[in-house]
């Protein structure tokens, strides 16, 4: 188990090896048939122990990412909040990370992958899962990582996330109410053409909601599939929690992101655009329509 004080030793980078990368993740394919990118599922993985989850190393870690890939803030927030309003908490990375059980804060460390150890350990993760994910969505990339460092009872907001998901917690416990995302009272069109369109992540959380959709108590060991853009917020348990978030993006998502930003530009010109995958052939087209524009654009701007 990582401790959540820090140690005067720092683990080498040597003592990475001593995982066996087959080790790290125990899969069910029958799990994966039934709901990858459907509803959420749970699997189990090895990561609890792995020194590049250990305190220090996650300063170390903090001091070699640029600025814009360390997001922190206040941790005692409500499960609804504009993110503009998000309180900082005054301190910086490298402290935050080193009082994180007392100074009741929420850290992410984006794109971890830019440290080759962590992105080792993502490739060796996600080599895994392909042979499950690939047959049902294919054409794995954009493999990504984030590390999230969070002080005991911290929340983060109820919002929706673009990529494929598979969050392992590494250390503590975390409380997680998900929502289908498939559900339109729950994320609507409009939800998803402001989201696609990069006009925020949060939404409203609606009490008629409650009894609906998944919680889980998602325990150190154990790692819960997100589908993409299905809601949720989360509540960390009594303790200092750790995990490694390994996401991807697959060609269909980047069809996806299109016809959103396409239905959201019509609909600012006053149109009422019919739902992204209701019409296969004016998806189609809109896509066809959104790359040439997009090719148009981007010689435009290289020249
Ligand atoms: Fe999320």
């Amino acid at each position: 188990m990582v401790s959540s004080t820090i140690s005067n030793s720092t683990k080498s980078s040597t003592e990475l090896k001593v995982h066996d990368p087959q080790d790290l993740l125990a899969l069910n394919p029958v799990e994966f048939e039934k709901h990858f990118a459907r509803e959420p599922f749970l699997i189990d993985h090895s990561l609890s122990d792995h020194p590049l989850f250990d305190l220090n190393r996650i300063v170390e870690l903090t001091k070699s990412l640029p600025e814009e890939c360390i997001e922190y803030n206040a941790g005692n927030l409500p499960v609804s909040l504009d993110p503009e309003l998000t309180p900082r908490n005054g301190l910086s990375p490298e402290e935050t990370v080193r009082r994180i059980e007392e100074c009741q804060s929420w850290m992410v460390l984006k794109y971890v992958e830019r440290d080759p150890a962590y992105k080792e350990l993502l490739d060796e993760c996600l080599s895994l899962i392909e042979p499950y994910t690939d047959p049902i969505a294919p054409g794995m990339t954009q493999p990504q990582a984030f590390v999230f460092v969070t002080s005991p009872g911290s929340v983060t907001p109820y919002h929706i996330d673009p990529e494929h998901n598979f969050l392992l917690q590494v250390q503590g416990s975390k409380q997680i109410r998900m929502l289908d995302g498939r559900n339109k009272e729950i994320v609507s069109e409009t939800d998803l053409e402001h989201f696609y369109s990069d006009q925020g992540r949060n939404l409203k959380f609606k009490s008629e909601h409650e009894q609906t959709g998944w919680t889980f108590d998602l325990q150190a060991g154990k790692g819960l599939h997100f589908p993409v853009t299905y809601p949720h917020w989360v509540k960390n348990g009594d303790s200092v929690s750790i995990s490694f978030s390994i996401t991807f993006r697959t060609p269909d998502l980047d069809r996806r992101r299109a016809l959103y930003q396409v239905n959201n530009s019509l609909r600012q010109k006053g149109m009422s655009p019919s739902p992204v995958g209701q019409n296969r052939l004016r998806d189609s087209i809109y896509y066809n329509g959104f790359r040439v524009l997009r090719k148009i654009r981007s010689k435009k701007a290289s020249t």
